[in-house]
């Protein structure tokens, strides 16, 4: 019996068609899946990565709330045109912490993964206030009630819980400081050591150069963070993953 007449054999028989298609299908994917079982874990480590401190969280949940994920997106391709424009592209890692993912699907506006340090904080507000003043073209809303609409952090704490829930690594200690920590973030004058310690690289000022802490201090404060906690010029693929 040639190969093809086998085949045959098959084609006619719908059960045994159906019995084999499965079988191959089940293979399939137990090869895909069954190592998986066995990784810890499948997002490769990044030195720096860290979970957002209280105040970068705070901004994250506006960023949220006011849908800037519906003109952003947050996930650089590894395509030649976007690593050159918005630079290295998004690792697995760097979103880890976010519940849930802000890579978004559609681009109104540019990518953010990388946006912080990109502008100053006046800049921001300017664009905040009224996009056009800084970019004449832009069909970007403004958002100037965010610097007038003050916050004081009282329930950063369960915020922060919540995301412990589903997996962000917030100690016990990270907890108790919250809001502490929410406020010493948007006050250079404060006692932040603590913050940096448990928030390496936390950058602390006073974002919208106001009184108060505001949303637009809260937003900026997370901007300014997106994409420089991994540092690049050290960074090297695990090519064993
Ligand atoms: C209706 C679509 C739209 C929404 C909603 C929107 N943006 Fe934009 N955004 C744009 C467009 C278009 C640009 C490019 C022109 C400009 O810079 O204003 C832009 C630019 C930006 C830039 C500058 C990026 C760069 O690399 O030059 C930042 C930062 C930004 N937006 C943040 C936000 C934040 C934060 C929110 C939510 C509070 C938001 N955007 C909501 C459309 C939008």
């Amino acid at each position: 019996m040639s190969i093809l007449t086998k085949h045959k054999a098959i084609e006619t028989n719908a059960t045994l068609l159906l019995v084999l298609s499965f079988l191959v299908v089940s293979i399939g994917g137990l090869v895909q899946i069954v190592p998986l079982f066995y990784l810890e874990n499948t997002i490769e480590e990044v030195e720096g990565m860290r979970p957002y401190s209280p105040l970068e969280l705070a901004g994250r949940d506006i960023y949220i709330r006011e849908g800037c994920y519906v003109c952003h997106s947050q996930m650089i391709r590894p395509m030649r045109d976007e690593v050159e424009r918005y630079g290295h592209y998004s690792l697995a890692a760097e979103s880890m912490y976010d519940h849930p993912f802000q890579w978004g699907s559609k681009r109104t506006g540019p990518d953010l993964a990388r946006v912080g340090g990109r502008y100053s904080d006046d800049w921001h507000i300017d664009h905040l206030r009224n996009p056009k003043s800084v970019v004449p073209e832009s069909i970007m809303p403004p958002y100037g009630f965010l610097e007038r609409t003050l916050i004081d952090g009282e329930y950063i704490g369960d915020l922060m819980q919540t995301h412990a829930i589903v997996g962000v690594p917030y100690t016990e200690e990270m907890l108790a400081e919250a809001r502490a920590d929410f406020r010493a973030q948007a006050d250079p004058d404060s006692d932040f050591d603590g913050l940096l310690e448990r928030y390496p690289g936390a950058q602390v000022r006073n974002f919208d150069n106001a009184p108060g802490i505001s949303e637009a201090d809260a937003l900026i404060a997370y901007l300014q963070m997106l994409g420089t906690l991994v540092d690049f010029s050290t960074f090297t693929p695990d090519a064993s993953r």
